[in-house]
């Protein structure tokens, strides 16, 4: 772990809970194992989820689906003062869901099949990327393709053994940011630059080629047990990140 990683912990009473303006809360839980009764977190998804779900044939997907969007408006609801199946989402032209509600905040839903992540602040873009780690025979074909020149050049010159947990920080690292932008596939993954060496802090280095452009952005990673790695992507600087596990004690 980074000594710049977010940490998380349990939180006792959600009554209490504050979000600052300077401040995210990146929720954690899993998706293998429901932290809340399956037919309860069903009975909060609208229409349009329950037809996503029913459009997953794998069971298994399709429990995490409803686990991960259940979950969602679960945690929504404790920001709003909203009931769960109350929340309406729109999205924007690339996808990206926001609240569709006066003052609501900002949140980005990362998932793999087994682990899930949701991020929130009061009015900053937020985006937030997981990934498993794992070994990839075309890892250098793939950063090839989606890293810039700087961090393919970067990644090449680390030590082999450092190469496949350095690949999954930058291509974290990457998705946060494009994720709290919202464009989707619409942003050239080459046009800007993270750090992805081994034990540096998470950063974004420069955009079209300017640092100062981002110096505006707060840049951070995690571990979500032994297999998972993922970051957060924030447009304001210093901003603070408090980890929470999902559900609260
Ligand atoms: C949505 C996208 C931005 C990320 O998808 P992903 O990594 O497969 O999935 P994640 O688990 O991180 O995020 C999915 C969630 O993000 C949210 N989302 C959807 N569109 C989004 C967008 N344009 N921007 C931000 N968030 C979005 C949704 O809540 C979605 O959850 P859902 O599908 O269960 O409703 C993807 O469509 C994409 O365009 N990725 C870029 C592809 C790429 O080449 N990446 C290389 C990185 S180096």
């Amino acid at each position: 772990m980074a000594t710049d990683d977010i940490r998380f912990n349990d939180i006792e009473n959600c009554d209490e809970l504050v979000l600052a303006a300077d401040e995210a809360h990146v929720w954690r839980f899993p998706l293998d194992k429901s932290p809340i009764a399956i037919p309860a977190l069903a009975a909060t998804l609208d229409l349009q989820d329950q037809e996503r779900a029913a459009r997953l044939k794998d069971p298994a997907a399709r429990r995490a689906f409803v686990i991960a969007h259940g979950v969602m408006r679960y945690i929504l609801s404790i920001y709003t003062k909203v009931a769960p199946r109350t929340l309406r989402f729109g999205a924007g032209e690339f996808g990206k869901p926001f609240l569709m509600l006066d003052g609501a905040p900002q949140f980005n839903l990362a998932h793999t099949h087994a682990r899930a992540v949701l991020a929130v602040t009061q009015k900053v873009a937020i985006g937030a990327d997981i990934e498993t780690l794992r070994d990839m025979p075309d890892l250098l074909r793939l950063a090839r393709d989606h890293f810039s020149r700087t961090e393919y050049v970067h990644l090449v010159s680390l030590p082999q053994d450092a190469r496949m947990q350095a690949f999954h920080a930058c291509w974290t690292r990457k998705e946060a940011y494009i994720k709290a932008l919202g464009g989707g596939v619409s942003i050239d993954l080459k046009s800007f630059d993270v750090s992805l060496e081994p034990g540096a802090p998470a950063a974004l280095l420069s955009v079209d080629g300017h640092d100062a452009a981002a110096r505006e952005w707060t840049l951070r990673t995690f571990r979500f047990g032994a297999d998972h790695v993922g970051a957060v992507a924030i447009a304001q600087p210093g901003m603070r990140i408090q980890g929470l596990n999902f559900p609260p004690l």
